[in-house]
């Protein structure tokens, strides 16, 4: 991860101050490549492909049982990963819930990257499947996983992510957010602001606040939120598609 922050976004922070005035990525003014499209951009060779999974799946050999445990999941055996990347949640996923197996879902080229370059051991209970989370029907599932997926949007696009996830869902069924969550107020953690000012820069999205993901669940249809701290990096927001408990339709708890 230091290596992709070094070479990619290191380079997009040196335009922070057009990033701030325009509100928008900087990937034209760093590397000549138009972001209008995100992961083209992001993905604009197989190199930088490579590198940015390779960066990415570290954190969860460290963070991965703290959000994957924060809500007990072992009642969703089938579960589809959606954005997965490399599988690298998934496989922690299949270890901490031995009764799941987990469909890993991405786009094309990203899972031909990571059949090649990041193997699964044998009899893993992961399998990959190619599509656009945006477009193609989503693979049937109990519970859905958006790591690290609706920072990288703005609320237009989360919102039509989220709709569609919602309808995918069996009544019962969920999806499990995991993100870097800023305080209520947006004031801290510093990390968590970090992490916004790398989106500004580099995609088109921002963290959020456990309530912003509350309201978007919520909006899309999701009866009951929960949300969950863990002592990691990341944090965990489970939402059921359901109908709302009598008294508390969404209900918010602020730490574990
Ligand atoms: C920030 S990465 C997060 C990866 C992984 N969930 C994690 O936390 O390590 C975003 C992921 O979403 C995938 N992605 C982006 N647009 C997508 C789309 N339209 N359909 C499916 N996957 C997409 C990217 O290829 C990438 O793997």
């Amino acid at each position: 991860m230091l290596l992709y922050l070094a070479r990619t976004t290191y380079h997009c922070w040196a335009h922070l101050a057009e990033a701030v005035r325009e509100g928008r990525s900087q990937y034209l003014k760093a590397f000549g490549v138009p972001s209008e499209e995100l992961f083209t951009a992001i993905y604009r060779s197989e190199d930088e492909r490579l590198q940015f999974m390779r960066g990415l799946q570290d954190v969860w050999g460290v963070d991965g049982r703290s959000v994957l445990s924060a809500f007990d999941l072992s009642s969703f055996p089938v579960i589809c990963d959606l954005g997965g990347c490399s599988g690298a949640l998934a496989k922690e996923c299949v270890s901490l819930y031995p009764g799941c197996r987990v469909t890993v879902f991405d786009i094309p080229e990203v899972v031909q990257t990571a059949k090649m370059h990041f193997p699964l051991p044998e009899g893993a209970r992961i399998r990959f499947c190619e599509g656009d989370f945006f477009k193609d029907p989503l693979p049937e599932a109990d519970l859905y996983i958006l790591a690290r997926i609706l920072h990288d949007w703005r609320d237009e696009k989360c919102a039509h992510l989220l709709e569609r996830v919602y309808r995918a869902c069996k009544p019962g069924g969920g999806v499990l957010v995991v993100e870097g969550l800023l305080d209520a107020d947006g004031r801290g953690p510093l990390t968590a602001q970090l992490w916004s000012l790398n989106m500004l820069v580099q995609t088109e999205g921002r963290e959020r606040t456990p309530a912003q993901y509350c309201e978007l669940l919520g909006a899309a249809g999701f009866g009951t939120v929960c949300c969950r701290r863990t002592r990691g990096l990341y944090h965990a927001v489970l939402a059921t598609r359901g109908p709302p408990a009598p008294c508390s339709p969404r209900s918010l708890v602020p730490f574990n």
